[in-house]
């Protein structure tokens, strides 16, 4: 539980019986409820230590520092030698643990029901987590067993980047396929079994306990993306060791904020930011205060966001293969993932915001997506998703451009393929309409039959 991590001592627990003078001041600033059992992310959120601001605010105070101050000589050579930790509410410097960023972070590892988690944020923030991770789960020559479907970024960190710059080295394969996955892991060699829970692009489903008993029983760590599904799978209590995200999605929501997180065992976390050999200390993308804090004001309202994206995803996905479309959407009951996604589902969530269109040209997926946006006014052309607005593009062009072309073949991305990540803004009449609208003139047009 993520609660486990950081048990302040320095701040009062709720619970406790002094409720006098300064120990009720204490008291409110930082409530750790008794820990639940994990059922549902959003019963561990809101089970998760709440921080109260420094003056009885019923949010945080940002903590704005990079430094932090010390009474005693001693205190500072006493955390520098580990000895003293934020588990006792001793920080160092912000570009190891501060308190803000702390504070997402186990709302991270809430949602996720690992020990602990932590928060990045740089220039390609959930690529710093992913990154990051595997550089603390690999050294040189270290060997990755990975998804031939995944996002393009990584993918190219992995097929590119990591055999250059560290020696680690990725055989890709078909993760529905156990039999190829259990053959490309080589024992002793292999460090990391990584996937996507539900991938980017394809809308594919990973089989999570399956692949997780599978690495397990050859000491391999499982490290899964969770960036499309947040709330609606929770990986780790399904048997992954490590659950990353890119934060600037759905956490977001507001496709305004790049950050990342890496949520697993308190263990994995403090070694990332070991002084000599802690890939989040000695890398250094570390999360601005002043971020995570927004971000912390936005997690409690996530679930709501991610039903109402899941509900439009699916009651599109329904109509538009009514209109003869060819759509990917996992929720379908016809898809061949549907019932593994519901076997894993959190319940009540429903089966992601993502769904595809097989246009099956470009140039078709490109005329669609123009009449979409800038004849029909139904969603934005735009990369990333989980805003409030419809985010449309042609993956093969774009977010998975990095692939060659026999990669995007064994993937399953077709030239054609538009992912849209649903929004949730206006009526969902309203932007249906407009769905038919842009899909009328591309009949009209003579390029799209039905
Ligand atoms: C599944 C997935 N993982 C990771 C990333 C990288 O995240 P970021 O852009 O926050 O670095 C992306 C997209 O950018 C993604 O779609």
């Amino acid at each position: 539980m993520a609660e486990c991590f950081v048990l302040s001592s320095k701040k009062r627990s709720a619970g406790t019986e002094e409720t006098d003078g300064d120990d009720l001041y204490k008291t409110k600033k930082s409530m750790l409820s008794t820990a639940a059992a994990w059922e549902d992310p959003a019963a561990a959120l809101a089970s998760a230590r709440h921080e109260f601001g420094e003056h009885g605010g019923v949010n945080m105070s940002i903590e704005a520092s990079a430094t932090f101050t010390v009474m005693e000589p001693e205190t500072m050579r006493r955390m520098f030698a580990g000895e003293l930790g934020p588990d006792r509410d001793f920080f160092i410097y912000s570009r190891h643990f501060n308190p803000t960023v702390l504070n997402l972070s186990r709302q991270m590892a809430a949602l996720e029901g690992t020990e602990a988690a932590y928060c990045t944020a740089s220039d390609k923030a959930g690529m710093s987590a992913i990154s990051s991770v595997l550089m603390q789960l690999c050294s040189s020559g270290g060997h990755v067993v990975a998804a031939r479907t995944l996002y393009g970024g990584t993918h190219a960190l992995l097929t590119h980047f990591f055999p250059r710059a560290c020696n680690i080295t990725t055989t890709f394969v078909d993760i529905s396929d156990h039999e190829m996955v259990n053959s490309a892991i080589v024992q002793g060699r292999t460090k990391v079994l990584y996937f996507e829970s539900i991938s980017n692009p394809t809308l594919a489903v990973a089989n999570i306990p399956e692949l997780s008993r599978l690495a397990h029983d050859k000491g391999v760590t499982v490290v899964v993306d969770n960036t499309f599904s947040p709330l609606v799978l929770s990986p780790a209590r399904l048997g992954a060791d490590v659950v990353v995200h890119s934060i600037s999605k759905f956490i977001s929501g507001g496709a305004d904020i790049i950050a990342g997180a890496v949520c697993g065992p308190a263990n994995l976390v403090n070694s990332m930011m070991d002084l000599h050999q802690g890939a989040l200390m000695l890398l250094g993308p570390t999360m601005n205060p002043k971020v995570a804090f927004e971000l912390s004001e936005r997690i409690p309202h996530l679930g709501l966001r991610m039903k109402e994206h899941c509900h439009r995803a699916l009651i599109f996905a329904r109509r538009m293969k009514k209109l003869g479309l060819k759509v990917l959407y996992p929720g379908l009951e016809d898809h061949p993932h549907h019932e593994l996604l519901k076997s894993m589902a959190n319940k009540e969530y429903g089966f992601g915001g993502l769904l595809c269109l097989d246009m099956e040209t470009e140039e078709k997926a490109n005329r669609l997506m123009n009449y979409l946006q800038n004849y029909a006014q139904f969603g934005f052309m735009a990369v990333s998703l989980g805003y409030y607005e419809t985010l449309m593009s042609c993956s093969g062009s774009s977010t998975s451009s990095e692939l060659n072309a026999e990669e995007k073949a064994l993937a399953g991305i077709s030239a054609g393929l538009v992912r849209m990540s649903v929004g949730y803004l206006g009526t969902l009449d309203q932007r249906w309409s407009q769905f038919e609208k842009a899909l009328s003139r591309m009949q009209d047009s003579g390029v799209f039959k039905n």
